[in-house]
């Protein structure tokens, strides 16, 4: 079965390139940028890496970024990703980044796009991978601010697919964003946000009725809501299910008590996706792997979660088209 895994070509929907970065990188790119971190070595980072909520993880997750100062410390960090998602057979990849981490210290819109944008030209080139480029707004900030990241966005509109919205969930509920959202929309973005994560199942239909999202984030909580599961269903709405992360943000405190299989059952459009790979002890393949085991999952289940990860894509209905018969192939 874990060759199975491996091998299936598969899409990821979910994963922000900031929690990609690994300690071993971030070292490097302090050193060259001659920023001290809060840490000695690897070692006592990787210690740090015990969360017992989603804000003890994103108050670390944040202090990391603190070493990207130039374009090619992003270029970098999206690159070392690209490689890791080609071994895995990730054939397409959608990946969110949060400008706000790095404008409000002072490193430009164009620095980090700049970056991130090579490195997805590139990959496509020399690596076959296909991406779309979310632009997530940070929810713990004034709407106003991500309305000022939408315009700083304006030059670069070509290179970015779709808004989404991450960060610290409760309080910050997605009708804060409604306006912004609308803009987007207008603009002709995609939309995406993150709801029902540690957020209750009224955050989901938020998205789904205030913001009109594309895709859920998470989305895990719908399960205590029976109207929302349905409003779900009804409408085939992506989620991009997370199990490690559930896992290490303690969201589940075990992953057999993971809803992935609850949600399946349910009919429920799910996903399976890394969230912060770096930080949360497993990328794409080790996500399936373990929710597998965890759960008994089927070969079915598993070929049911590649093929709804080519679905819930934004590429064309072409280009799914051709993935989706990559997926025949090998599973024939
Ligand atoms: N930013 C990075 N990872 C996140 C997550 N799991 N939830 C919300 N915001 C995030
Ligand atoms: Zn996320």
């Amino acid at each position: 079965m874990e060759e199975f895994i491996k091998e299936i070509p598969k899409a990821e929907l979910h994963l922000h390139i900031e929690g990609t970065f690994e300690p071993e990188l971030m070292f490097e790119i302090a050193s060259r940028n001659d920023i001290d971190l809060d840490y000695k070595n690897i070692e006592e980072l990787k210690k740090a890496y015990n969360f017992s909520n989603l804000q003890e993880f994103l108050d670390i997750y944040y202090a990391g970024c603190n070493v990207l100062i130039n374009e090619a410390d992003f270029y970098d960090m999206t690159m070392a990703y690209l490689k890791k998602a080609k071994e895995q057979n990730i054939l397409h990849t959608e990946i969110m980044f949060d400008p706000q981490t790095h404008t409000d210290r002072g490193i430009s819109f164009e620095t980090v796009i700049n970056g991130i944008h090579k490195a997805l030209a590139d990959a496509e080139a020399k690596l076959g991978i296909t991406s779309k480029l979310i632009m997530s707004f940070l929810r713990h900030l004034p709407e106003k601010a991500a309305f000022e990241t939408l315009e700083q966005a304006k030059p670069f509109k070509k290179w970015i697919d779709a808004v989404g919205l991450d960060s610290s969930e409760l309080g910050h509920p997605p009708s804060k964003f409604e306006r912004v959202f609308q803009k987007a929309k207008e603009e002709g973005y995609l939309v995406v946000a993150h709801a029902g994560e540690e957020g209750p199942p009224e955050y989901i239909t938020e998205a789904l009725e205030l913001l009109q999202v594309d895709r859920i984030d998470h989305g895990n909580r719908s399960l205590e809501d029976i109207n929302v599961v349905n409003n779900l269903v009804e409408r085939k709405m992506a989620l991009t299910v997370c199990p490690l992360s559930n896992l290490k943000l303690q969201v589940v405190k075990d992953l057999k008590k993971h809803p992935l299989k609850k949600m399946l059952d349910k009919g429920l459009f799910v996903t399976i996706n890394s969230d912060d790979p770096a930080y949360f002890s497993g990328y794409l393949n080790e996500n399936y792997i373990e929710i597998q085991k965890a759960l008994d999952l089927s070969k079915e289940n598993i070929i049911q979660l590649a093929d709804n990860s080519f679905k819930a894509s934004f590429l064309s209905e072409t280009e799914k088209n051709k993935m989706l018969e990559k997926l025949k192939e090998f599973t024939n």
